[in-house]
């Protein structure tokens, strides 16, 4: 009798493992192939071998660059030099990178990791970056002043709080103000990985101003990129291992309440909007698998999605680009800049494409909306 439970008990535990790893197969989409989209006049950013995890265009043509992530239990190229913050003006012909140097004796720069960025704006034109920071596997959201004439980053404060023990990427509202996604899974990779496997989807969403730090959206499968809309009455949430996109809408009070979710059939990392049409640009990874496992023989493929009129009922979504890992592995953020596209990528390189004409748009994508 003993024996049988002991087998029937051995049985579930397996039919459970069983559910696990095809559920977990199909959150990291593992059979995925590309179909090629190929876009004209493509090249690389010399300068930029070791990643261009996160990238943000001002208006003006000036593109900041967080170069050198280290997330644990992924690929780098360069493990062992600091992370750097890059700068380049997509007004010139043929734009450089520039390392943009940091000022302000506070920020420890051999362990400077940054991840997610985002800039604010304010009125009298002083920009402002936020950068996510892992310094020895920790958390942090570094603020800087950006200086135009000794084209330097003036770091002004280092910001953490509990609820933001590991941060992914933010969408600043404000100098010291922003929205940011945990993604719960920088530091232990070892524990951290079977609690992936499980799905627990204990990512969630943090709203911060000095005075005020809460929870705004919770229950997330890997919380990933957050961008807002150019009118600042949405935010788009990434959702990596569920492949959606969800749309909320923002209350004057800062809270978030969901309006819509949209599915891909590729896991949706960095979402950038375009300031004038208010489309969303998307990098992807159609296959989790060989972003998280890498392996220089099968790399990670990149694929960027441009969606369009997403608060209709029916959105458009098109693959702009779609590429096997050949070329350009592992696209993380897409951002367009007068009719270009610059693509970045996890621990790769960087792509700067021609969009084409109108008219020879390529093909929909699989994605619905409901
Ligand atoms: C871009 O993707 C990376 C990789 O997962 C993420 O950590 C980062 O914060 C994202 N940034 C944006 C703007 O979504
Ligand atoms: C915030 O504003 C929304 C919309 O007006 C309201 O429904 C909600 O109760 C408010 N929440 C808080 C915490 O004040
Ligand atoms: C990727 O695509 C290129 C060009 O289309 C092709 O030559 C190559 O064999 C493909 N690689 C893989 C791993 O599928």
């Amino acid at each position: 009798m003993a024996k049988l439970l002991l087998l029937t008990l051995v049985g579930l535990a397996l039919a459970l493992l069983r559910d696990y790893r095809s559920s977990y197969q199909k959150r990291l989409n593992a059979f995925r192939e590309v179909t090629p989209v190929e876009l004209p006049n493509c090249n690389f950013i010399k300068g930029v071998d070791s990643g261009a995890e996160d990238l943000e265009i001002l208006p003006n043509g000036l593109a900041f660059i967080s170069s050198g992530l280290k997330y644990p239990g992924l690929k780098s190229f360069d493990p062992d030099n600091p992370g750097k913050i890059l700068l380049m003006d997509l007004k010139e012909d043929n734009p450089a990178v520039l390392e943009l140097n940091i000022i302000g004796s506070k920020l420890d720069l051999p362990s400077f990791n940054p991840h997610g960025i985002s800039t604010f704006t304010n009125e009298d034109n002083t920009v402002y970056l936020l950068v996510v920071n892992h310094p020895d596997s920790k958390s942090t959201v570094e603020l800087f002043k950006y200086q135009e004439e000794e084209k330097s980053l003036l770091h002004l404060k280092t910001i953490k709080h509990k609820l933001l023990p590991s941060v992914n990427d933010i969408v600043a509202v404000g100098p010291e103000h922003f929205y940011a996604t945990n993604d719960h899974y920088f530091a232990d990779p070892y524990f951290r990985s079977w609690e992936m496997y499980l799905g627990l989807a204990w990512s969630y969403v943090v709203y911060y101003s000095p005075e005020d730090v809460r929870v705004v959206a919770e229950g997330f499968d890997f919380a990933n990129g957050i961008s807002i809309s150019p009118d600042g009455k949405y935010v788009y949430i990434a959702e990596l291992l569920a492949h959606k996109i969800h749309v909320y809408e923002k209350h004057a009070n800062w809270t978030l309440t969901p309006l819509k979710s949209l599915d891909f059939d590729t896991l949706v990392d960095n979402i950038s909007v375009d300031p004038v049409t208010g489309d969303l640009w998307v990098g992807c990874h159609p296959n989790g698998v060989k972003i998280f496992v890498y392996d220089s023989e099968n790399p990670p493929a990149s694929e960027v999605i441009r969606i369009q009129n997403i608060l209709t009922e029916e959105p458009t979504v098109t693959v702009v680009y779609a590429e096997n890992g050949t070329m350009l592995q592992g696209s993380t953020v897409a951002s367009v800049y007068q009719g270009k596209l610059l693509i970045g990528t996890v621990f790769h390189k960087a792509l700067y494409c021609e969009l084409g004409q109108p008219g020879e748009r390529p093909p929909a994508a699989s994605g619905s909306a409901h």
